[in-house]
C-alpha cells in the first residue's frame, strides 16, 4: 500500500490529510515538531485505521531539520509515494516590522522547505512513474493580505511550475487553495476572526476530501467549495486596485 508523508500531519488540515489517507489504508509518515503530539497522533491512527505509521520530528525552519526529512523522501527502501508539504502558520507580523524573524521564520518554513521537499519527492517519484505531490497554498495567495499573501502566491505559482515540468512522468502535482479554516492557525498567530462570517469557515475534513478528489482527477489548483470556486473566479478577473482595497479592509479587521 502507498505511503504519505504529511507535514504538519498532527493538527488541523495535515490532521484531516492523515485521517483522510489513513482511511484509504495508506500507511504515513508523520513530520512536525511537538514529538509528544506526533506519537499520540500516530497511536489514534494506527489504532483506528490498522495503518503503519512512523514519526518524524522536525522543525522545517532548520535547515539540518529539513535535510533529514528531505532524506527519507528520497528514500529507495521505503519510497513515500504521496508527499503533503502542509506545515504552516499565520503571520501577524506588519512588513515594516524592525524584527523581520517571524517573516523569516515563514519564508523557510512556508517557502523553502515546500520547495526543497517538493523537489526531493519529484527526484524519487519520477523514475518510479507514480506519485502524488500536495502543496498546501492558500485563497490568500490570489489577494494581498500581507506577507502571507505573497508567500502563498508562490506555493501556488511553483506548484504550477512543477506540474509544468513533471508533466507526462506519472507524478501529479496540486496547490490546495483553502479559503477560511476552523483549525489552530488562527489563534496560534493571534489573528482576530471575529469579523469573518460564519458561511466562509470551511471544516478541514470536507475540505481535504474535495481536495483529494482534485488530486485524483489530476487537478493542478484545488478550490474546494462552489462559493470560494465563485469568490476566486471574481478575484482573479476584478481589477488588481479592488482586489488591493478590499484585502486593506480584510486586514484592518484582523488586528
Ligand atoms: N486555517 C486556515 O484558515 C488556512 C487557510 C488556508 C491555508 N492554510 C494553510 O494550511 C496549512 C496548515 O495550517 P492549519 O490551519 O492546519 O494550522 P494548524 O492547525 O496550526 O497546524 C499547523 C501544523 O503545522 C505544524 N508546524 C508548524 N510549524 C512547523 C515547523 N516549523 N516545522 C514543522 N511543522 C510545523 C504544526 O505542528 P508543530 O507545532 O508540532 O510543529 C501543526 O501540525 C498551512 O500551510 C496554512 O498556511 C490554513
Amino acid at each position: 500500500m502507498a505511503t504519505a508523508l504529511i507535514t504538519g500531519g498532527t493538527s488541523g488540515i495535515g490532521a484531516a490529510f492523515a485521517r483522510a489517507l489513513a482511511s484509504r489504508g495508506n500507511d504515513l509518515v508523520l513530520v512536525a515538531r511537538d514529538a509528544d503530539r506526533l506519537d499520540e497522533t500516530a497511536t489514534e491512527l494506527k489504532d483506528r485505521y490498522g495503518i503503519a505509521v512512523e514519526t518524524l520530528p522536525a522543525d522545517l525552519g532548520d535547515r539540518a531539520e529539513l535535510q533529514r526529512v528531505a532524506d527519507r523522501l528520497a528514500s529507495a527502501e521505503q519510497p513515500v509515494d504521496i508527499l503533503v508539504n502542509n506545515a504552516g502558520f499565520g503571520i501577524r507580523a506588519k512588513l515594516l516590522d524592525a524584527d523581520t524573524t517571524r517573516h523569516e521564520q515563514a519564508l523557510d518554513v512556508m517557502v523553502r522547505a515546500v520547495m526543497i521537499l517538493s523537489a526531493a519527492a519529484g527526484r524519487a517519484m519520477r523514475p518510479r512513474g507514480v506519485g502524488k505531490i500536495i502543496n498546501v497554498s492558500s485563497t490568500a495567495g490570489f489577494v494581498t493580505l500581507g506577507h502571507y499573501s505573497a508567500i502563498k502566491a508562490y506555493v501556488t505559482t511553483y506548484t504550477e511550475a512543477l506540474a509544468g515540468e513533471l508533466a507526462g512522468s506519472g507524478v501529479t502535482v496540486t496547490a490546495l487553495c483553502p479559503g477560511w479554516v476552523h483549525t489552530e492557525f488562527h489563534q496560534r498567530a493571534s489573528i482576530r476572526t471575529g469579523s469573518i462570517p460564519s458561511p466562509m469557515w470551511l471544516d478541514a475534513d470536507g475540505l481535504v476530501k474535495e481536495c483529494l478528489q482534485d488530486v485524483d482527477a489530476g487537478k493542478v489548483i484545488s478550490i474546494p467549495s462552489m462559493r470560494y470556486k465563485a469568490l476566486i473566479i471574481g478575484a482573479r478577473h476584478a481589477p488588481r486596485g479592488v482586489i488591493r482595497a478590499v484585502s486593506r479592509l480584510l486586514s484592518s479587521g484582523r488586528h
